[in-house]
């Protein structure tokens, strides 16, 4: 489909992205790639980078790069954040999409489950945020209009609540707290927003969370819109956030979720009476 940003918009713009490998993350890098962006992927596993870089390479004409680290691991996101802007490298856009989840009840919790989902979500988070984020800040320092940007992929259930990922909910909240906290510190230099995804058909997060209890169909008929968002969807929205048409928006949350966040009470009793 045609794109509905120009080719060119993100010609000589680096975004670097965690988890930009797979599922939505791989989107998003799609999304920067196909608009000419350099992109450089954070994630842990080196085949799936060099695969995800190869595809990457062939949508623009940017330069796809990755770097091998677990974000729960600050001493090795602070190094690669230090070689990476030592020589003049910068980032104009921060994608933290990185996440670990999988559907455990409260009360069989160990320490070891919730702690893998704090540490990657909000711990990893607020990592590469300081590390990278806080170079991308010193980087604006003395410019009009800053290009720099941060996004975080969070969840709907961030504000509302959900059984069985009380994990992820915790920092997903968190991370949205964090968004807005920044937004209002790191200003002007910084903007930082977030993005809140419904459910993306394809991705890891669908079958962890929907299709392995057979709710795959059931996860599509819940949305207004009656159907599953792609990763595409999410990446349009990122380049929005990233592009000069946002350049007054920071703190705050973009659902990108097919209606899911407005629905209310009335779509349980009412909602199928008007489809
Ligand atoms: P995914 O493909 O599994 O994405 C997670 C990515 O994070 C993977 O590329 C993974 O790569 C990377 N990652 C995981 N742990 C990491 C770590 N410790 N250090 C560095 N990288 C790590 O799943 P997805 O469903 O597309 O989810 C992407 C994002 O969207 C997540 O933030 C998720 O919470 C959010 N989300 C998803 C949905 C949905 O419907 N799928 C809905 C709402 C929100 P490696 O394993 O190679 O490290
Ligand atoms: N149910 C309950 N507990 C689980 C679990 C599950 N399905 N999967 C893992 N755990 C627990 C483990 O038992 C362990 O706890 P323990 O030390 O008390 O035994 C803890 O979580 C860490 O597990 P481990 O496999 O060592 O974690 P890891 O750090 O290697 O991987 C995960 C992190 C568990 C989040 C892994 O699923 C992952 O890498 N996910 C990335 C992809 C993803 O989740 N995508 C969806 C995004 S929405």
């Amino acid at each position: 489909m045609q794109s509905s940003f120009r080719d060119d918009l993100f010609v000589g713009h680096t975004l670097l992205i965690t988890g930009g490998a797979s599922g939505i993350g791989f989107g998003i890098s799609q999304a920067f790639a196909s608009h000419g962006a350099d992109v450089v992927v954070v994630s842990r596993n080196e085949e799936k980078l060099q695969a995800a870089c190869a595809e990457l390479d062939k949508l623009g004409p940017g330069t796809p790069s990755y770097l091998v680290a677990d974000v729960r691991d600050s001493d090795r996101i602070e190094e690669l954040a230090k070689a990476h802007f030592k020589d003049g490298g910068k980032v104009d856009t921060l994608v933290n999409c990185a996440a670990g989840n999988f559907v455990t009840p409260f009360s069989a919790m160990s320490d070891g489950a919730w702690n893998s989902v704090v540490d990657i979500v909000l711990n990893g988070t607020y990592h590469v945020t300081r590390s990278f984020g806080g170079r991308m800040l010193e980087q604006s320092a003395g410019q009009e209009e800053p290009t720099a940007n941060i996004q975080n992929i969070i969840a709907g259930y961030a504000w509302t609540g959900a059984p069985l990922v009380s994990h992820s909910g915790a920092s997903k909240a968190g991370v949205l707290n964090l968004t807005r906290s920044l937004a209002i510190e790191w200003a002007p230099g910084v903007r930082l927003n977030a993005v809140s995804p419904g459910p993306i058909g394809g991705t890891e997060g669908m079958k962890r969370l929907a299709e392995d209890f057979g709710l795959g169909d059931a996860a599509a008929q819940a949305v207004p819109l009656q159907r599953l968002g792609s990763a595409g969807n999410i990446g349009d929205a990122c380049l929005f956030l990233a592009s000069p048409a946002a350049a007054y928006i920071t703190g705050v949350c973009l659902p990108v979720d097919g209606g899911q966040d407005v629905r209310g009470p009335f779509w349980d009793l009412f909602g199928h009476l008007g489809q």
